[in-house]
């Protein structure tokens, strides 16, 4: 790789320990991607995980002096004083969280917690060159705005805020961006919740950058917050094109640049009620709590809910996760009030898959999300999968209808 001046004093540890750190894993990632050279970003994303190597790695960087240039968001891990004062946490795992929190604040990270920065907080315009880590947000930041976004790991994420530089291969370039597999959705698609299962697809699908066509002409933010999560859930997707939709998309020719699709797919409405018979526990039963937000809520969805049960008392716990400017307007507006005198919780800056759940082991949930289904079976918390409706109709009976 040819590397400025700057860059190769950033290497050669001009700039400090932890920076050359940075820079030379960032190279040794471009080597291997044969990139020429390194380019500017203006934004990043960090998919801190609050587990022992993020913790590790953060740590290191920052022992070693380390600062952001660009300051990145970052994911959730759990929100430290609404689980200690409900005694939810061993000291243990408080202290995880505090470590975490203490090392991305010294090396100048945003410390947002919250996995839809995309939606709110850390939007880039179309062309900017950008380092986004997490599921649902390098799809969308690609896809939705057209900026451009290799599919970063947190670490590679972290290592392009410190330094201020990626390099410059894959989705970075036009004829990178084009599609491959032409997705005709015959599936009836008529809540959010839909594209939850449709981006369950990703084995049939296949590998490269779809093209969805047949989908309705307006698509919420959360819909397309929910397709990407779950297409990166099934499968390892950096972009996708919505025909007439998507910016880099106007047409069916523009999508693929010119050339023929790869490989072509039709989705059914048997091909999302199958999926979802594979990935949820079986329905009508009694369940033991509802969890919503992975990814994150919007103030919409809140709102939704607060609607749906206000004046009802829920049978069973419901968790729903979200940013803390989501909480705070939610406290302000009113529906924080209406959800915890039915019994439910508003949680800000926290993960399904985070230490904090415990006392959900061996118990069973409801969710729409598939997302949220999937990764807390590692601890020992299982899911059904169905429509936030069914879901919220869940919490207040106890069972699934
Ligand atoms: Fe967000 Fe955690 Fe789900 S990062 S998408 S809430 S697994």
């Amino acid at each position: 790789m040819i590397l400025t001046q700057e860059q190769q004093d950033m290497l050669d540890g001009k700039y400090g320990e932890g920076t050359a750190f940075a820079m030379k894993i960032q190279v040794a990632i471009g080597e291997s991607f044969d990139a020429k050279k390194m380019v500017p970003i203006t934004r990043a994303h960090v998919a801190l995980s609050n587990q022992e190597a993020d913790l590790w790695f953060a740590e290191k960087l920052l022992n070693a002096g380390a600062k952001c240039r660009i300051a990145p968001t970052v994911n959730p891990g759990f929100c430290l004083s609404f689980f200690k004062n409900k005694d939810m946490v061993s000291k243990e795992d408080a202290d995880l969280m505090q470590r975490t929190h203490d090392a991305y604040k010294g090396l100048g990270a945003v410390l947002s917690y919250n996995c839809t920065p995309y939606i709110d907080t850390n939007v880039p315009n179309f062309g900017e060159v950008v380092a986004f880590s997490e599921s649902s947000a390098t799809p969308y930041v690609n896809s939705v705005w057209g900026a451009r976004s290799n599919r970063e790991g947190a670490n590679s994420a972290l290592c392009a805020a410190i330094t201020g530089y990626v390099p410059e291969y894959g989705l970075l370039f036009d004829e990178n961006r084009k599609g491959d597999i032409l997705v005709e959705v015959k599936a009836d698609m008529k809540t959010d919740y839909d594209y939850h299962i449709l981006g369950m697809l990703g084995k049939k699908i296949g590998n490269g950058i779809p093209v969805f066509t047949g989908l309705p002409k307006h698509i919420s933010k959360e819909a397309l917050r929910n397709l990407g999560a779950q297409l990166n859930t099934s499968g390892a997707y950096g972009m996708y094109h919505i025909v007439g939709f998507t910016p880099e998309a106007p047409t069916i020719e523009a999508a693929f640049g010119g050339n023929e699709p790869k490989r072509k797919v039709v989705i059914t409405n048997e091909d999302m009620a199958a999926i979802l018979e594979e990935i949820s526990l079986e329905g009508n039963r009694e369940i033991d709590f509802a969890m919503f937000g992975c990814p994150h809520f919007t103030l919409e969805e809140v709102k939704y809910i607060a609607d749906r049960i206000q004046g009802q008392k829920l049978k069973k716990e419901m968790w729903i996760l979200t940013s803390s400017h989501v909480k705070e307007m939610a406290v302000r507006m009113g529906f924080d009030d209406i959800i915890s005198k039915s019994g439910g919780y508003i949680v800000p800056d926290t993960c399904p898959d985070q230490p904090c759940w415990g006392h959900l082991n061996g118990k069973i949930g409801i969710t729409e999300s598939p997302k949220c289904a999937y990764y807390p079976q590692r601890r020992g918390i299982h899911f059904v999968i169905r429509d936030l409706d069914t879901c919220i109709d869940a919490a207040l009976t106890g069972e699934v209808k």
